[in-house]
């Protein structure tokens, strides 16, 4: 993979700061745009601003094929029998609360999830069982910082409904085995969402091979615009699930006392879309799969190879776990002793350019549970070069040496 050809196709890595170029380490919240994106959102808005499914105009019509095509194009990303089981949504977010929710989860139903659960998961399922009387049941991680099978198996039981479970951590960047655990998960009879927001931007995912039930994903980790997500849910299962919303768009018909759902995934699309997301998504996936994602997670996995070999065994960094950098795809997350994590993000964009994300990264029950304030996370991506990722070594060393107390 080459990544100083990729870099060229983002604009903003060209443009200096202050005198300097930006070193993008913040990947892992939004990853930047290729300008095939950014020229495919401007296309829509100068050749065809329409709105899918209602007018039958050329300029609708046109937006109705686009989107076809990008429902097609992502059920193929992502492995799934039919563009049917597509649907587009806001973002992860939107897809996980649409089962979550709409699964009607009552009293004496169950539901697991890991103790890294990103908000998304963790407050949903809060509020399903303060409000539904649902039991919410936490897999503690191994100490080094992976998935615990056998931990998760104790908490199954034929009682356990769904497992809503995050598939790549955000703060670690560990993936969790996904097949085991489906294995596992359907052999009590329960159902598997995963939160596929950090996995879909680094690995392959196939979810007819996985057997996963239900995915939900974000275009704006996924170089694509922010404000769109897809949420891929298997066969019939659509069927079983409540839409989170009613109204234009997701009916056929309507009288007085009634109305009649359209069919999935339309019916998981009420009101109107974000089209341009939509058509900028396509070209993400386009982008993305040019690339590979083989390769996209091996060129990960050796730059952070490259920053922990740099910086693992340092006095004062503390990088968390896993340790094998192999096992945490592009993201690398630390503290360093004497800083804050947000003094730690803040100094290194002032003084360097460097872009990193600092806090709990909203997984905060992570953090409490090991009684942590944060981390500094740096996320690597296609157009992070090892020059970018020595500079950053480089720097938090300094850092460290100037400001830290490494002991
Ligand atoms: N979940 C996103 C992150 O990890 C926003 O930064």
């Amino acid at each position: 993979m080459d990544a100083k050809r990729i870099r060229r196709d983002f604009v903003v890595l060209g443009k200096e700061i202050g005198g300097k170029l930006p070193v993008y380490l913040d990947s892992a919240c939004q990853t930047l745009r290729p300008r095939q994106v950014t020229e495919a959102i401007s296309e829509y808005y100068d050749s065809y601003p329409s709105c899918a499914g209602r007018s039958v105009h050329k300029f609708a019509t046109e937006v109705s094929l686009r989107c076809d095509t990008v429902r097609a194009k992502a059920a193929e990303f992502f492995g799934a029998e039919s563009p049917s089981e597509i649907a587009f949504t806001k973002n992860t977010t939107e897809g996980l609360n649409t089962v979550i929710f709409g699964l009607g989860l009552r009293k004496g139903d169950e539901v697991v999830a890991t103790d890294y659960e990103h908000n998304s998961v963790h407050v949903p399922l809060v509020h399903l069982a303060n409000t539904a009387g649902v039991k919410y049941k936490v897999a503690r991680s191994a100490p080094e910082g992976t998935f615990d099978l056998d931990a998760f198996e104790r908490l199954m039981s034929k009682k356990v409904r769904l497992v809503a479970i995050c598939l790549t951590s955000n703060v670690t960047g560990y993936t969790l085995p996904a097949r085991e655990v489906v294995s596992i998960a359907h052999s009590y009879g329960a159902e598997v969402l995963f939160d596929a927001a950090q996995a879909a931007p680094s690995m392959r995912i196939d979810v007819m091979k996985l057997g996963v039930d239900y995915l939900a994903a974000s275009a704006h980790k996924m170089c694509g615009p922010s404000g769109l997500g897809v949420f891929y849910c298997k066969g019939e299962k659509a069927n079983q699930l409540r839409p989170l919303m009613f109204g234009g768009h997701g009916v056929t018909d309507t009288q007085p006392g009634s109305f009649k759902l359209m069919p999935p995934p339309e019916r998981f699309e009420t009101g109107l879309q974000n089209y341009s997301g939509i058509v900028g998504m396509g070209a993400a996936l386009d982008y993305l799969s040019s690339i590979g994602m083989d390769e996209i997670r091996e060129h990960e996995a050796r730059l952070n190879r490259r920053m922990t070999k740099a910086l693992m065994g340092l006095p004062g960094i503390r990088i968390l776990d896993p340790g094998d950098p192999n096992l945490r795809a592009g993201i690398f997350s630390f503290n360093l002793h004497g800083l804050t994590a947000h003094d730690v993000a803040m100094i290194l964009d002032n003084s360097k350019n460097i872009m990193l994300r600092s806090g709990m990264h909203c997984c905060h029950t992570y953090f409490h549970a090991r009684r942590m304030d944060g981390c500094a996370r740096a996320s690597a991506y296609i157009y992070n070069t090892e020059q970018d990722i020595d500079f950053f070594t480089e720097s938090v060393t300094e850092l460290r040496d100037k400001f830290g107390n490494a002991r």
